[in-house]
């Protein structure tokens, strides 16, 4: 894993840009895996702003979103969909078609989940999957303990991640109790990994995964196994480092 120590979020965000781009130039149809949460919000932006400014078109770029909560229709505030459209999706030349997340709305989360796996392998599976770090190592929604074989599947969410995204909810009971997430596995056959870290509440969860032994009780430690995996993390997330 290479890491890149930046000063703060705005510079992780830049980077961030940075890395894709050139990323981009070397790919004729690029497919992006996309994380949500706060951590890509800012490098969100820097793609929207070179796409405004010319420099980059998504009509050929195809994205496969990590996660959806399970119960949340698209137009609900608090959906990713909903987050992928309002912070990315409606501000560039994305065709809609090429967009994918799971579809937590359905009635049988299985065939969903069978289906969106089959929808990563026809598209040549992802080239650079943008993560960001759960306080408890999570990556996606894999929670601790989530075996390393893992493909996407529908899981349980931990009480502390449902405490932790309860800030965008009216409340931590209006959090979903269930979500559909990419599996270990299936992460690990992107090509690429860029794993965005920012912030002192991170600083322990990036420590450990720099400095502890691969375990399937801290789900990050999972990416010492891909050859290709660079970490902008900014000063505030290196204090322990
Ligand atoms: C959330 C999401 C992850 C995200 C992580 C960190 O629960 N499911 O995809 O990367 O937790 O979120 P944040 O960037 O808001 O700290």
């Amino acid at each position: 894993m290479d890491l890149i120590k930046v000063k703060d979020y705005q510079t992780m965000s830049e980077k961030g840009c940075a890395y894709l781009l050139n990323h981009f130039q070397t790919l004729k149809n690029p497919i992006l895996g996309l994380a949500t949460g706060s951590t890509p919000e800012g490098l969100y932006k820097q793609l929207i702003e070179k796409y405004k400014k010319g420099f980059i078109s998504f009509r050929d770029v195809s994205t496969f979103n990590l996660d959806e909560y399970v119960g949340l229709e698209e137009k609900d505030p608090n959906s990713y969909h909903y987050y992928m459209n309002e912070k990315l999706f409606n501000h560039i030349d994305i065709s809609k078609e090429n967009v994918h997340l799971p579809n937590g709305t359905v009635t049988n989360l299985q065939q969903e989940c069978r289906d969106y796996e089959r929808l990563i392998e026809q598209a040549g599976y992802v080239d650079v999957q943008i993560l960001g770090l759960g306080l408890n190592g999570h990556i996606g929604f894999n929670e601790p303990g989530t075996p390393f074989s893992s493909r996407t599947h529908a899981v349980e969410l931990n009480e502390s991640t449902r405490e932790a995204n309860a800030r965008f909810f009216d409340s931590k009971e209006a959090v979903p109790r269930q979500a559909i997430t990419m599996g270990i596995e299936t992460i690990l056959e992107s090509k690429e990994i860029l794993l965005l870290v920012s912030g002192k509440k991170k600083a322990v969860a990036l420590a450990r995964l720099l400095s502890g032994d691969i375990r399937e009780d801290f789900p990050a430690s999972a990416l010492k196994k891909h050859p290709h995996v660079t970490i902008i993390a900014d000063e505030d997330a290196c204090v322990h480092i």
